[in-house]
């Protein structure tokens, strides 16, 4: 049987826990023997850590909102052509830590450059890899701020917006995901990190997800030859 790989993104603001929902989705899947590829954005390849430290920089003050919008695509192709597509070729799951939404929602609705000018921009970028699925964790940026303090000490590039960008970001995401409600789940982030997980375990189990991409466990005893 040919197995097909399946995409899929977490997406939302600053502080609204893609990280901490990723990391134990990777442990899950670890556990369940369920084959995956685990990356980040922007970045993920040598080349696109490289346009992250750009992007993310604090010195980079000459940086234009174009720019930002080219580095995140120019990143992101990168990473789609090297990493995603092979692994989805080859039948693997795919979880990305922000995907093309981010970019809508930040430049498109925060930077105010239009959600139709970036998705222009990064259709080229994508080349035809769209997620199958994505998870938008919805938190107020008020949450997501309080969260973020506790635990950063130094905000980077994107982080130091003001709360007004953080919101436009916040109701970007929120359109998209209206745009777009089959791919979309919308979680409440605000939510223990328990509950929105068996949220997110339900869902995969619902697409069948989950069956279809377990490896079968080599018995104990057996060698490699
Ligand atoms: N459901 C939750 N309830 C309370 N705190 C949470 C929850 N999820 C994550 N956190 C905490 O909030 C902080 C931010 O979470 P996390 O780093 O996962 O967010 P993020 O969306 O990846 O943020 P960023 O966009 O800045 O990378 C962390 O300290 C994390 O432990
Ligand atoms: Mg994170």
């Amino acid at each position: 049987m040919i197995r097909t790989g399946f995409f899929i993104t977490f997406e939302g603001v600053d502080g609204s826990g893609k990280g901490t929902q990723v990391e134990m989705l990777k442990n899950y899947f670890k556990e369940q023997n369920i084959d995956a590829i685990f990356t980040r954005e922007p970045g993920g390849t040598k080349v696109s850590e490289k346009i992250r430290e750009v992007i993310l920089d604090n010195n980079n003050k000459e940086l234009t909102d174009v720019a930002e919008m080219f580095l995140f695509s120019a990143s992101r192709s990168v990473l789609v052509e090297n990493l995603i597509k092979p692994a989805l070729k080859q039948g693997k799951i795919v979880v990305c830590d922000r995907f093309v939404d981010s970019s809508i929602s930040y430049q498109g609705y925060g930077r105010n450059l239009g959600a139709d000018l970036v998705e222009k921009v990064n259709d080229i970028a994508l080349n035809g890899c769209k997620p199958n699925l994505t998870f938008l964790l919805d938190l107020s940026g008020e949450i997501g701020e309080k969260r973020n303090k506790q635990f950063v000490e130094k905000q980077d590039r994107m982080e130091t917006n003001s709360a007004m960008f953080k919101q436009k970001v916040r109701l970007g995401f929120l359109e998209i995901a209206q745009r777009n409600p089959k791919r979309f789940v919308i979680l409440d982030a605000s939510k223990s990190k328990e509950e929105i997980f068996g949220q997110i375990l339900s869902e995969l189990e619902k697409r069948k997800v989950l069956t279809l991409h377990k490896t079968k466990k080599k018995p104990e005893n057996s060698h490699e030859l």
